[in-house]
């Protein structure tokens, strides 16, 4: 059989893909073709060495038959979709024939995809295609966060005042998250808006985000504006979630927060989370104006806050939290780390 090369759209060209099967007949041919169609192939005979070679090579994608030896095709998905570095692998899984049990199975541990034996050609390229078209578009994501996640800590670096303050909140906001019930992806989510809450602070003046007296009200409200440009620099993540915590962590329960002034349920639920454990952090921290609260004095200001600035519904809970020692403070630092 004689195989055209296909021409592949550039920024596909070079991507890798690891192909893992024992049988050397059906390794071949499917070598050939991906090799054919542009890309960069490498093999695994077994689990252990699929994992190895996920490790080393960091593919693109892996194209996954089932029944392997040493590990099924199953446990190598679910050990990939389970650790946070190769989650985002696309994975295909290959069955013969095809077994609706399979691929139940095959969408319980995290699969991408599937394709059934004989594999055809067009098929194939086209599964393999837009998968790594999605992954390059989520790589391209995920950098654009870590430099976003950069220049938060950077935010927090400028500020002495502030050091430790994001891995805090972080900690406060999704241990609460927990507590109400939120989802796993939800608590993950608070984290990552909680790291980024401040972010918007990169545009605030030192002389103004430093100063120890009292603001005048243009410095007031110049550093408001930080909810705002927090916003704008992490609009391209294009999360609604992250970004409306970070517009709206300043709200007051009561309307009279800022920048639009919501109140109650208005305001979205992880901002209410976030404004809560923000201004717990505050108070038993020092500023440049004030030495930090003890934790029962803090506690006692968000007790009387409860209604005016702070959602009675998540404000008791996280009080109890904090009485019954759910976080432990060692060094300023509190545990357990999540
Ligand atoms: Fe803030
Ligand atoms: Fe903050």
């Amino acid at each position: 059989m004689t195989l055209e090369p296909i021409k592949m759209a550039q920024s596909e060209s070079r991507a890798k893909i690891l192909v893992v099967d024992d049988a050397p007949q059906n390794l071949r041919p499917i070598q050939a073709l991906l090799t054919l169609s542009g890309y960069e192939v490498i093999t695994a005979c077994d689990g252990e060495e699929a994992l190895l070679k996920v490790e080393q090579e960091s593919p693109d994608l892996v194209l996954l038959d089932v029944m392997i030896p040493k590990l099924t095709g199953y446990e190598v998905c679910a050990r990939l979709k389970g650790d946070e570095r190769t989650r985002l692998i696309p994975v295909v899984i290959v069955i013969s024939p095809p077994i609706k049990e399979q691929i139940v199975r095959g969408f319980e541990v995290g699969a991408d995809d599937f394709l059934h034996r004989p594999l055809g050609r067009a098929e194939l390229v086209a599964r393999v295609g837009s998968l790594i078209q999605a992954k390059r578009l989520n790589d391209s994501l995920v950098n654009l966060e870590n430099a976003i996640l950069a220049l938060a800590a950077a935010v927090e670096a400028k500020d002495p005042y502030t050091e430790g303050h994001l891995k805090r909140v972080a900690n406060y906001a999704t241990s609460l998250g927990k507590e109400i019930g939120l989802s796993y992806s939800e608590q993950r989510l608070l984290k990552k808006a909680a790291t980024l809450h401040d972010v918007g602070k990169i545009g605030i003046r030192e002389s103004v985000l430093l100063k120890p007296g009292p603001l005048t009200d243009e410095e007031f409200d110049h550093i408001k504006s930080h909810c705002v440009i927090g916003e704008r620099i992490c609009s391209p993540l294009g999360d609604r979630f992250i970004l409306e915590v970070i517009r709206h962590h300043h709200e007051r329960y009561d309307g009279r927060g800022y920048p639009d002034g919501l109140a109650g349920s208005e305001i979205p639920l992880a901002a209410r989370i976030m404004a809560l454990v923000d201004t717990y952090d505050a108070l038993t921290h020092d500023r440049p104006y004030r030495r930090g609260f003890p934790h029962e004095g803090a506690l006692n200001i968000l007790r009387n806050e409860i209604g005016r600035q702070f959602d009675a519904a998540l404000a008791l809970p996280f009080i109890d939290m904090v009485e019954s020692g759910c976080f432990q403070f060692v060094d300023g630092e509190c545990s357990p780390e999540v």
